[in-house]
């Protein structure tokens, strides 16, 4: 049968026959997308299917859901699983798992990484009968797995598939060589079409399957450009379809921009069990893998991966990533733990004032949210009496880490006093507390994770909300001019 589509508002569901960039009932612009019409049989179908009676909560039981260990700690961290503060924990067969990321960021490199993994593991599971206690290999997670499906999946080839209809074969060819990937069981399959997917699918039955990305499927159904809403939401539910009725985890790629963010993959975000985003600065190597929605799992682990020659690298350590050898007491430095997560992470966080030669200060800030610093600036200016507003403040985190926390309030107006008055903080110390609009020091989550990272590297002198209790009081703690 022969589907047709029309083209629903999404704002108000004004229905329309044709695409029209201004909808005619409530005037939203750009809100119509083609969708596909079901006719009233397939309605009834689907109703009847998912006649389900409502159950007491107390007699459900939670099912042990068994995970597939990717082979790649850090990943397995960031999707969760049975101890995730182990860092064990793995994906759910028949999950869809967006991974969502600025272009050249690293996504097809990470998840073609992740695929070598995964396979390797397999044959070492196949070979030496290898399991670890948690987290399962992917055979043994098949095994135990209660999900019918997934039990196909035990006789299958035992290959990834790797859909591109972004690259050519050549290309991801050469990027495998330079990550030394040889790829005995990784299937490239370069194709746009969704339907002709998922039909590979349903016949080669891969343990995973990878789309990158989802902007440039496509399915005969509707008219839409690759890329558009309907054609992206149309593809990535027909993939999802297919990886749950066959218990096959599907990873779709999905681009997002700067500016456009909502417009991009996000609107896919109801349909996926899972997203991840994957950022970092492009010119610095430091990555972080966050999870921002997870059916199956906590949201707030993050995974830290560095990009090297070889491909990308993970880092358990990450504080020695972001700090820097520190012999010298230098003014407009000051050492920060931050928590990612629940991870907590030393990063250096630089300031610089100067003599402002414009009509207005400027206030400029990489890796910090600029936003905070002006209101830092201000509570600085006010509390202490500092005449800020004719000088220009630059604030940085080196490393390409993106500090969002309030917690690191208290380092940045310190590490900018200290440039102001050109008195260093002393060696050794590191300040963490959330600012007040009255200059006061509040308290932060996760003080004692914060302190013990700190005295792991060697940081003892303390700058928190336990040891002073306002903005003055830390100032106490700048050395004499150097
Ligand atoms: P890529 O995975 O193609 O990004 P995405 O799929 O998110 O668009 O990676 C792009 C960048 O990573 C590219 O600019 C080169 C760099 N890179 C390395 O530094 N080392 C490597 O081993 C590889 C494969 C890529
Ligand atoms: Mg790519």
């Amino acid at each position: 049968m022969k589907t047709h589509s029309k083209y629903v508002c999404q704002q108000c569901s004004y229905e329309s026959a044709q695409w029209m960039g201004k909808c005619p009932n409530c005037g939203e612009w750009n809100s119509l997308v083609e969708t596909i019409v079901s006719t009233r049989n397939e309605k009834l179908k689907i109703k009847n299917e998912k006649l389900e009676k409502p159950q007491k909560l107390s007699k459900i039981k939670l099912a042990n859901k068994t995970r597939i260990s990717t082979g790649i700690g850090e990943f397995d961290r960031v999707v969760g699983g049975p101890s995730t503060s182990s860092g064990q924990g793995g994906i759910v067969p028949g999950s869809v798992i967006l991974l969502a990321g600025e272009p050249g960021i690293g996504k097809s490199t990470l998840l073609l990484q992740l695929t070598d993994a995964l396979l390797a593991q397999r044959n070492f599971a196949v070979d030496f009968s290898f399991s670890r206690d948690k987290t399962h290999t992917v055979e043994k997670a098949l095994r135990h797995s209660q999900n019918e499906a997934s039990q196909n999946l035990l006789g299958s080839t035992g290959s990834c598939l790797y859909v591109s209809g972004e690259e050519s074969t050549q290309q991801i060819k050469i990027r495998a060589e330079r990550l030394g990937i040889k790829g005995e069981n990784l299937l490239l399959f370069p194709e746009t079409d969704v339907d002709t997917i998922c039909a590979q699918i349903e016949e080669e039955k891969p343990l995973l399957c990878i789309i990158d990305s989802i902007q440039t499927l496509t399915t005969a159904d509707l008219s839409g450009t690759a890329g558009s809403v309907g054609q992206v939401r149309e593809s990535a539910a027909r993939l999802a379809k297919t990886g749950k009725d066959l218990g096959i985890p599907i990873f779709l790629i999905g681009h997002v921009t700067k500016e456009g963010a909502i417009a991009g993959p996000m609107v896919l975000e109801h349909l996926v069990d899972v997203v991840l985003f994957f950022e970092g600065e492009r010119f610095y190597p430091g990555r972080t893998l966050r999870s921002f929605k997870n059916r199956f799992g906590p949201t707030d682990e993050v995974g830290i991966f560095q990009m090297a020659e070889k491909g990308l690298v993970e880092i358990s350590n990450p504080s020695e990533l972001f700090l820097h050898e520190r012999d010298k007491e230098i003014p407009g430095s000051a050492v920060v733990p931050i928590l990612e997560g629940t991870r907590p992470i030393l990063v250096e966080v630089q300031a610089l004032v100067n003599q402002t030669s414009m009509a207005y200060p400027r206030r400029v800030a990489s890796g910090f949210d600029p936003g905070r610093l002006s209101i830092l600036t201000a509570i600085i200016s006010r509390r202490l009496g500092l005449p800020l507003g004719s000088w220009d403040v630059f604030v940085n985190v080196p490393g390409g880490l993106r500090v969002r926390e309030p917690a690191a309030d208290l380092g940045v107006a310190l590490a900018i006093i200290s440039s102001f008055k050109n008195k260093p903080l002393p060696r050794g110390s590191f300040a963490f507390g959330e600012l007040g609009l009255l200059g006061e020091v509040r308290r932060v989550l996760g003080e004692e994770k914060r302190i013990k990272e700190a005295k792991r590297l060697g940081f003892t002198k303390i700058i928190s909300p336990s040891t002073c209790t306002s903005l003055s009081q830390a100032t106490l703690f700048l050395r004499s001019e150097v």
